[in-house]
């Protein structure tokens, strides 16, 4: 298969979309990405008194599986994700902030966790953001991850190519969730250089090509 064009995401456009599309954000989810969270923030198998970075905590649809406890930093760049996010209940010690992945406003080694729900599909670089986070956690920190991701199956790739158009530039529903339908995780997590070592990973193939995904559990290994 030819290497597919990935459309470029672009960060001023990415702000606009996700605040005007926040009030509708949660519908959608669970319209047609109705994930359980908890086995994603149970995965990483946090203990009372660590710290945990939300990366692009959106309207906080992990923060309820968070245990007590546990302090959260909430970061994202839309200011209306967050202002939903905040309205959700929790458990745990939970602050936001305003930030963008590719360039953290945190420390290097302070956080014990990271986890991240659709959000590197959306990132304009990838592998910026995950080296950001590799930074701003501690070596061994467990990473753990579910997105939308690019279909192993030929067949449903080429439909991944015909929508990414699309999704990229105008969202799916329109103006809603823009994301880029060719994130490659395999790409990302097995030929790139960063230093990563993967404990799980969990793809959810489908013939529909806005349904594939990945549940990974990935471990710091600078
Ligand atoms: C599809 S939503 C996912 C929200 C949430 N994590 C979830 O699991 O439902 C993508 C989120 O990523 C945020 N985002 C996109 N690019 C970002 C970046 N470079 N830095 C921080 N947040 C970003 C958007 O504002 C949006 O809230």
């Amino acid at each position: 298969m030819s290497t597919p064009t990935i459309p470029p995401i672009l960060t001023d456009k990415v702000i606009a979309t996700y605040d005007q599309g926040a009030p509708d954000y949660d519908g959608i989810m669970a319209r047609y990405w109705p994930v359980d969270r908890q086995p994603l923030i149970d995965s990483l198998n946090l203990q009372p008194g660590q710290t945990v970075l939300e990366a692009a905590v959106g309207t906080g649809l992990n923060l309820p599986s968070y245990p007590a406890g546990v302090t959260v930093i909430g970061a994202d760049l839309s200011e209306g994700m967050i202002e939903i996010a905040r309205q959700k209940p929790v458990k745990a010690n939970v602050s936001f902030q305003t930030a963008n992945l590719e360039q953290l406003p945190f420390a290097d080694n302070q956080f014990d966790a990271i986890a991240s729900g659709f959000t590197l599909c959306v990132v304009a670089d990838p592998v910026k953001a995950m080296q950001e986070l590799i930074r701003v956690s501690k070596p061994g920190a467990p990473i753990a991850i579910v997105d939308y991701c690019l279909s192993r199956q030929p067949h449903v790739q080429k439909w991944q190519e015909m929508i990414a158009d699309a999704t990229a530039n105008y969202g799916f529903p329109t103006g809603v969730i823009q994301w880029n339908a060719l994130m490659d995780y395999d790409q990302l997590i097995y030929h790139s250089d960063l230093p990563i070592r993967v404990v799980s990973d969990e793809r959810m193939e489908s013939d529909n090509p806005f349904s594939c995904g990945c549940q990974l559990l990935l471990e710091n290994a600078k």
